[in-house]
């Protein structure tokens, strides 16, 4: 959190540079021979098999050979794996011992430093109900829930399609652009300024903060974790400002403004507002953004499937559910075992760390027949697990729903073919999975 007193009208800089990348590949040149290294064949929180997108066969060989299984000696300490639809629904349909909150370590696979200070832990932490358990899980959910109703979300179409239409207009054709720049990231900061009413012109602070928040890898370069907590507190400080301009003025139609004035927040401390405020805006950031890459992208890959697309709107809805399927916009979660218990005949400790990885959960051939393989009529595709699996799983799923749909929908409007004809760079990252780069060109069908 900031630590110094704000005021709504306060001037004050936030940087934009550099980016977590940046950070992180400038840090790998001077201390590259530092960072632990991995040695077990199945210890898959390695970032390269991601960023080289070869994780595939690794994960199909545990779900064949043990679904259910521990790596030891990792540079993210000993964890579990847990790979198979089935395994990962029985772990999350039982919150109650496999706790998500952050007091046990969170969401990610990463924990903080050893040796940091607890007073600096709390002092760094910003309260979020992702990582909460009941009972404090079910008040706050609720408190944000009902902005994410189907009638709600009914009513952020009109001007999520507006955007959308305005985005793709702008386009060139016949001349190679970055998908990732001028689409996926322009359109959803673009409408998560519009929604929440965020500042139109710092926009763009959203990705920043988003890929700082949301880099788990940056927890192993020791050294760049002051400057992570330094830029999250920026954040911090931004939407606390956002906050007092809002909290004095009328209610209106933005969701920051419904949720000040909604009954279930006069309860809800002002850290804990923030923590929900910047999980809602930046939790609904990359992995909506990264969807729409590898949507793209996927079309690209499968051009049978594409073709099914361009011949017939109808397939759209589910060809959305199957692109998310395909995509895993977030390759895992994590949570920690409160007790000793029984998991497919493995023995869990308490203090036991699991990983979920949704991406091999949505590859798992027992459930998603040819799972390596875009079926954008796939029966099924709405079993994915990529917005997980009970209590937790994602509020925004709708809304982002909505976002793509729209999407595919205004392509089509403008027989639209998106090409990749140039470099298409993964994120380097075990917990975020997506796009840095994606150079396209657009035909038309
Ligand atoms: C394709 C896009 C998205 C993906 C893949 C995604 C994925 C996820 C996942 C995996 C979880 C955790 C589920 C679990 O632990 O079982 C989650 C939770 C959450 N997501 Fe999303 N999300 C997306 C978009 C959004 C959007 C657009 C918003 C908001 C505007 C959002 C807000 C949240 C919130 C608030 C939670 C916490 C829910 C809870 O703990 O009860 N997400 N999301």
């Amino acid at each position: 959190m900031a630590t110094q007193p704000i005021t709504a009208n306060q001037a004050f800089t936030y940087r934009r540079s550099p980016s977590a990348t940046e950070a992180f590949e400038a840090w790998l040149k001077e201390h590259g021979q530092e960072l632990p290294k991995h040695t077990h064949p199945w210890d898959v929180s390695r970032s390269d098999i991601y960023v080289e997108d070869r994780w595939q066969p690794i994960f199909a060989e545990m779900r064949a050979k043990a679904p259910v299984n521990k790596v030891t000696g990792t540079p993210y300490g000993d964890y579990w794996n847990v790979t198979t639809v089935q395994a990962i629904q029985h772990v999350e349909a039982l919150p109650d011992l496999y706790s998500s909150s952050w007091e046990h370590g969170g969401i990610t696979i990463g924990d903080p430093p050893e040796d940091i200070d607890p007073a600096k832990l709390e002092e760094r932490r910003l309260p979020m109900f992702i990582a909460m358990d009941r009972p404090h899980h079910t008040g706050q959910r609720r408190t944000v829930a009902p902005a994410f109703t189907p009638g709600e979300i009914e009513k952020m179409a009109a001007e999520v399609r507006m955007r959308t239409q305005a985005v793709l207009d702008s386009l060139p054709w016949g001349e190679q652009f970055d998908w990732v720049d001028k689409v996926s990231i322009e359109l959803t900061t673009g409408m998560l300024a519009i929604l929440f009413g965020f500042p139109w012109e710092d926009r763009r602070l959203l990705t920043f903060w988003s890929d700082w928040a949301g880099d788990v890898e940056l927890g192993l370069a020791r050294g760049l974790e002051d400057t992570r907590f330094e830029i999250l507190s920026e954040m911090a400080h931004y939407f606390q400002r956002l906050w007092m301009e809002r909290v004095g003025a009328p209610p209106s139609r933005d969701l920051i403004s419904m949720m000040i004035h909604s009954e279930a927040m006069q309860h809800m401390s002002p850290q804990e507002f923030m923590g929900n405020l910047v999980l809602l805006i930046v939790g609904g950031n990359d992995t909506t953004r990264n969807t729409m890459s590898g949507i793209v992208h996927a079309l690209d890959t499968f051009p049978d499937q594409r073709e099914i697309f361009e011949n017939d709107t109808s397939v759209i809805p589910n060809a959305v559910q199957e692109c998310i399927r395909y995509v895993t916009p977030l390759a895992h979660m994590r949570r920690t075992a409160l007790h000793d218990a029984e998991l497919f005949g493995q023995e869990i400790k308490a203090g036991d760390k699991l990983v979920l990885w949704y991406i091999s959960a949505n590859r798992d051939e027992a459930v998603f027949k040819d799972a390596d393989k875009l079926i954008v009529t796939r029966e099924n595709a709405r079993r994915h697990l990529s917005f997980g699996y009970g209590i937790h799983r994602c509020v925004g799923a709708r809304l982002a729903e909505l976002q793509l749909k729209i999407l595919l929908e205004e392509m089509h409007e403008r027989r639209m073919r998106v090409r990749v004809t140039g470099k298409a760079e993964r994120v380097r990252a075990n917990f975020v999975h997506g796009f840095r780069k994606l150079e396209t060109t657009l035909e038309k069908f």
